[in-house]
């Protein structure tokens, strides 16, 4: 169904656990949805057409990688990424100072915003939560993101506070920047380290704003696995019921099922895509790392029951050699695996929160992966 506007409709809930579908002009997103990353205009080692098959709704590109290469004008007057990349739905961007900090060499951040040197070629940049906005209009990008400061942790409380107390400026700032867009949305990013205090108040300062969606940042970035679960206690009920919650940069198979337990509809992550590179395939029955020599001459396919072409049709002892060998191939494969793996993990979690038993899938789903003879 098209619709001009943004739209969230939540169709079940089982405890915090939400079913729902976001509407906009470019298509509908299922929820809960795992985002593909999709860095620089492409799901690395994938065709689009593959990435749409597996049941993605929506995928995930980077400001900063298409800012600095080929950039953000250019991507615009070559008819903005969907045209680009060949993919006609939604995209949501990142808004940069996430990779700023973690790939960028000389990097400096104040009020105004962030400047450094670009990983690629050493050259000067600057962008602003306004630029960083624009940049994202440039793209053509559907759900943009506010510029934020994300501390790794552990770090201290005054440093945790500061950069969430400008990440919320920097928010209405890029609201401002954003206006008014019916069928587009800019969403907040929640901030503040593993401080329940501090979360709390970028919670509720965000919500104030009215936005029409909300992100948790700031996980995932060295705290154990507890901390983050218990940050998303702490931070998703101050979110508004009726706005979708996306956590950013998460994660595994386990960390979804968590996280979708404490109310999250969204997430991306870089480790279906680059374990597939390196030659890690996720499977119903746990992680299988296909270099390992026991794979040699095992004739076994990943799952024949999957119905992804990578994981039924081929050996284990052929990926493993294709691995083995360094062959584009075995990097395309057992990606096309984990993706499919991660889409008919989150179709399955979709099903379960509409028949009411979600618990009972997130078990069965955990003993499997205890369980598996792989
Ligand atoms: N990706 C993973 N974590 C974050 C975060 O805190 N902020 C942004 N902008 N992107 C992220």
């Amino acid at each position: 169904m098209s619709t001009q506007s943004f739209e969230f409709r939540l169709s079940a809930t089982d405890g915090n656990a939400r079913r729902g579908t976001i509407s906009m002009p470019r298509g509908e997103i299922r929820t809960p949805a795992f985002m593909p990353v999709g860095t620089g205009g492409t799901v690395k080692a994938m065709y689009m057409d593959q990435v749409r098959d597996l049941g993605a709704d929506i995928i995930l590109g980077n400001t900063y990688h298409l800012m600095l290469r080929p950039g953000a004008e250019r991507v615009a007057r070559l008819g903005g990424l969907h045209h680009f990349a060949r993919w006609d739905r939604p995209i949501l961007t990142d808004s940069g100072g996430f990779q700023v900090m973690s790939l960028s060499a000389l990097r400096k951040i104040t009020e105004q915003g962030v400047t450094f040197q670009s990983h690629i070629d050493g050259s000067r940049h600057e962008m602003s939560p306004e630029r960083s906005i624009e940049i994202q209009g440039l793209l053509g990008s559907d759900i943009q993101m506010q510029l934020d400061e994300c501390v790794r942790l552990p770090a201290s409380e005054d440093e945790i506070a500061r950069a969430m107390e400008m990440s919320l400026r920097w928010a209405e700032r890029c609201k401002t920047q954003f206006g008014d867009q019916p069928g587009k949305a800019m969403f907040g990013i929640v901030q503040g380290g593993d401080v329940p205090r501090l979360r709390e108040q970028s919670a509720k300062g965000l919500a104030d704003l009215d936005l029409k969606g909300y992100a948790v940042g700031g996980l995932a970035v060295g705290e154990p696995q507890q901390v983050m679960l218990d940050m998303l206690e702490v931070t998703c009920p101050l979110l508004p019921a009726e706005k979708p919650r996306y956590l950013m940069g998460v994660g595994t198979p386990d960390d979804i099922l968590k996280s979708v337990a404490r109310g999250i509809d969204m997430f991306d992550c870089v480790m279906p895509t680059r374990a597939g590179r390196h030659g890690l395939a996720f499977t119903r029955h746990g992680k299988i790392n296909l270099k390992n020599a026991r794979h040699a001459e095992d004739h076994r396919p990943l799952d024949e029951e999957s119905s992804c072409p990578a994981a039924r049709d081929y050996s284990r002892a052929y990926l493993h050699h294709l691995v083995r060998s360094n062959e584009i191939l075995g990097m395309m494969l057992i990606t096309w695996n984990n993706l499919s793996y991660y889409q008919d993990l989150m179709a399955g979690i979709r099903g379960a929160i509409e028949a009411g038993d979600f618990q009972a899938f997130s078990a069965a789903t955990q003993a499997a992966w205890e369980a598996g003879d792989i």
